[in-house]
């Protein structure tokens, strides 16, 4: 297990689209067990593969108080999609400190693998579901600043650059 390294908005690599899983390998493994311990690390709520450089479609979330459920999916497909959306508030580990209203789905279902290979189906509401449909957004590509308008997205951006060359300098 080793710290992952995040890639900050509005890093171009943020845009690639992830690849399916073909086998889970003990390096697929691997790089589950070291994305579980930089979300922790990071104190964030679900990462995705692309945030860490990998382009594969792998996700991990724990949206518990206790930080102590870990779920993986792997190749996630969303199957059923509530039609009534809300406004909530979103962050992102990609974008620090810039918090923006974006409208999701209330309720989804989703099917994936889990570690083990095995299909998992899972029934989100909430919390859970906005995540998924968050972290499902990384692995086309999409992160939740594109959702805003024009304006407010040249603004994090040009904000998020400046902390960048600060932080190199
Ligand atoms: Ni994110």
């Amino acid at each position: 297990m080793a710290l992952l390294n995040i890639l900050c908005y509005p890093d171009p690599r943020l845009n690639t689209v992830a690849k399916p899983v073909k086998e889970i390998t003990n390096h697929t493994l691997t790089l589950i067990e070291s994305m579980i311990e930089t979300m922790y690390e990071s104190n964030g709520i679900g990462l995705a593969a692309t945030q860490v450089d990998v382009h594969e479609r792998i996700i991990v979330l724990d949206v518990s108080d206790e930080r102590d459920s870990p779920m993986v999916l792997i190749n996630p497909e969303i199957i059923w999609t509530h039609s009534e959306r809300v406004k909530g508030e979103e962050g992102c580990l990609s974008v620090p400190n810039t918090y923006d209203g974006v409208e999701r789905a209330i309720e989804i279902k989703v099917k994936a693998l889990d570690k083990s290979g095995s299909t998992q189906e899972i029934h989100a509401k909430e919390l859970l579901a906005v995540c998924i449909q968050h972290e499902m957004d990384h692995l086309i590509g999409k992160v939740f600043v594109d959702y805003l308008s024009p304006l407010k997205r040249n603004r994090i951006k040009t904000k998020l650059l400046k902390l960048q060359r600060e932080e190199n300098h």
